[in-house]
């Protein structure tokens, strides 16, 4: 018989010292899934960029970086939230999601995104929450249909995947 291991998963804001593992992620999840915006080169940033935008991100009141880890020490999950600063679109915030493919299916992404809508809730900000979701991506868009986001458009070639357009479906939740 296998033996059982006991994990402690922690959801905390980023910081600045967590920029290399985010890059490290970034890779990582990038080569394992066709649904997000980069593949295996991940996000193709210096540490040193990503500590300064994570710094800066600490002080805006309407873009969040939300980790998941595990034991307090590897990164398995990570959600965000970014929006501009510009007065007429400060209110809209564009969601990100990814979680190591390892752990899918065990509630971390539901997790992720309850704590992106009560940190939405809070910002006092944000009163829209977006993304544009890969149409063949099931299971992301099933997890954003039980948190209560709405389709709002099919958007035909919305990406290009290995030679081929693929629908992007949008999809939003209004916070009040
Ligand atoms: C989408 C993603 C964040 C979900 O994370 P997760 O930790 O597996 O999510 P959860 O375990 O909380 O929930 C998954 C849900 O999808 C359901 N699901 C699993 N496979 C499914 C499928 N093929 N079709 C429909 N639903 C499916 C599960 O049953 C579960 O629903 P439930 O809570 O009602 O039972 C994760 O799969 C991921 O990172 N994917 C790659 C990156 C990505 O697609 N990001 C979104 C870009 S828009």
């Amino acid at each position: 018989m296998r033996k059982r291991e006991k994990v402690e998963i922690m959801i905390r804001e980023a910081i600045p010292a967590d920029a290399k593992d985010i890059i490290a992620f970034s890779k990582k999840t990038g080569a394992e899934t066709p649904y997000l915006a980069y593949g295996a080169e991940g996000l193709e940033l210096s540490e040193a960029f990503e500590e300064l935008y994570l710094e800066d991100l600490m002080e805006k009141d309407n873009n969040v970086m939300l980790i998941a880890t595990i034991n307090n020490k590897q990164l398995i999950g990570l959600a965000s939230v970014g929006a501009t600063d510009k007065p007429k679109l400060r209110h809209v915030g564009e969601v990100g999601i990814t979680v190591e493919k390892d752990y899918w299916g065990f509630g971390i992404g539901s997790v992720l995104m309850e704590e992106i809508e009560t940190w939405a809730i809070e910002s006092g900000v944000i009163r829209r929450l977006e993304l544009t979701v890969h149409g063949g991506n099931e299971r992301a868009i099933h997890l954003y249909e039980k948190m209560g986001y709405q389709q709002e458009a099919v958007m035909p070639r919305a990406m290009l995947i290995d030679g081929e357009f693929i629908d992007g479906v949008m999809m939003s939740l209004m916070i009040d």
